[in-house]
């Protein structure tokens, strides 16, 4: 039920959050997208970063949304990026990004709930960026992941019981999308007992940014 309600909401809004990276929008949008979302450049940054020398490795990108992370890592010569996600709209967007951006690279777009979908090979990497933020089932996910994974995930969570919280809460509500915040112990003990040793995390803006092997 919580899943059916944060896939209509992102078809609903695919658009909208694409317009949060090209900044389409009026420029009052643009200022407060910079004064209130510069954690997502951040973030977006970090986990390229974060991702290192990624030739002829495989990635799997959780929650792909419009492809944004797919076409960054593309141009680092990997051997596959494969985007999932559920909403069929966030999936047309990177869909044409791509195609017109990369046109001769192999990329694998997947529809689906992530949970629901078991894979023949590991992936060198994860990325799950943005996405704990809807997942009733955190470590249920998390525990997948490490099955799904050679060597590293990066991922990131929003942070529990700041003022901004409370609104994005209120704010989501009436679209009717739940949202799960956590602490810094949260992630750490979602990733121990998901079996990860070597966890990264840092704190930024609205959300922590972790890096597990
Ligand atoms: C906030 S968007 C983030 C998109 C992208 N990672 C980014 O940061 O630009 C979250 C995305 O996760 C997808 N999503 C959420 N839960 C999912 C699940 N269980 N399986 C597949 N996709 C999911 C949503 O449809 C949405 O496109």
């Amino acid at each position: 039920m919580s899943l059916d309600l944060v896939q209509k909401h992102f078809d609903k809004k695919a658009q909208d959050f694409d317009d949060i990276y090209t900044g389409q929008k009026s420029s009052f949008g643009r200022y407060l997208d910079k004064i209130l979302r510069w954690d997502m450049e951040k973030r977006f940054n970090r986990t390229i970063e974060e991702c290192g020398d990624i030739t002829g490795k495989t990635i799997l990108d959780v929650g792909c949304g419009s492809g944004r992370f797919m076409l960054a890592l593309h141009k680092k010569n990997p051997k596959l990026i494969t985007g999932l996600d559920f909403a069929p709209k966030m999936l047309e967007i990177a869909e044409k990004l791509l195609k017109k951006d990369l046109p001769d690279t192999p990329t694998k777009l997947i529809e689906g709930e992530y949970g629901g979908i078991e894979f023949k090979e590991p992936f060198d990497i994860i990325i799950a960026i943005g996405l704990f933020d809807y997942i009733d089932d955190a470590p249920a996910m998390l525990k997948k992941m490490r099955k799904d994974t050679k060597e590293k995930i990066i991922a990131s969570f929003p942070v529990k019981g700041t003022f901004r919280a409370f609104i994005r809460k209120i704010r989501l509500g009436l679209y009717k999308c739940p949202v799960y915040y956590f602490s810094e112990e949260d992630v750490k003990k979602l990733f121990t007992e998901a079996g990860f040793k070597d966890i990264k995390m840092e704190k930024f803006g609205q959300l922590i940014f972790a890096a597990a092997h």
